[in-house]
């Protein structure tokens, strides 16, 4: 089966986690970053993934805009929804729900969230500030939860038969 998987970055962490998916994936995946490229061709996937990552509690202008004027392609295809972001448990529940389409989120087979990083290097001085004053984070750090990246993964490449229930 071939896979898309769509996907918007700010400072590099969500095309990390993109390209992890990528690779426990079988089949054809190819990644496509929404910044360079806002309307992907979705004809010849049956399998779409799309992430983002949270920045004052909003996910990506370009995230919200690709799922808004292809909702109705996507509604089709089996569909993932991954963000990355700092926070967990309820909090992160609540930005995940705010960053998708309610019938996106609906339809998605699975739709997670699966940890952060900073890298200070890229982040301007303002947004360091921020970082440091509301994460209590001093430097570059990595909070990204590999196992769930793999867990998603396989979840999302298990494939989907009405015939499963036979084997
Ligand atoms: C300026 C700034 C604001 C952020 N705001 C939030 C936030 O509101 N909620 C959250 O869970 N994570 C927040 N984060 C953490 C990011 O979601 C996290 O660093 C993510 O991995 C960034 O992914 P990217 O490198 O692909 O942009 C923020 C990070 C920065 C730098």
């Amino acid at each position: 089966m071939e896979t898309l998987i769509a996907y918007m970055t700010t400072h590099g962490c969500t095309e990390r986690i993109a390209q992890q998916i990528a690779g426990q994936m079988s089949g054809k995946v190819e990644l496509c970053n929404l910044k360079t490229h806002p309307s992907p061709d979705l004809s010849a996937y049956k399998r779409v993934i799309v992430g983002g990552s949270i920045h004052a509690g909003q996910i990506q202008k370009q995230v919200k805009a690709f799922c808004r004027q292809s909702a109705a392609q996507l509604r089709e295809k089996e569909l993932g929804l991954f963000v990355s972001c700092l926070y967990e448990g309820e909090v992160a529940r609540q930005q995940l729900q705010a960053a998708f389409p309610p019938e996106l989120l609906l339809h998605a087979k699975c739709a997670v969230w699966l940890g952060g990083a900073f890298d200070f290097e890229k982040m301007n001085f303002w947004e360091r500030w921020m970082v440091k004053k509301v994460a209590h984070i001093q430097g570059s750090a990595s909070m990204v939860d590999p196992e769930a990246v793999d867990r998603f993964a396989r979840k999302m490449d298990r494939s989907c038969s009405p015939f499963l229930f036979l084997i």
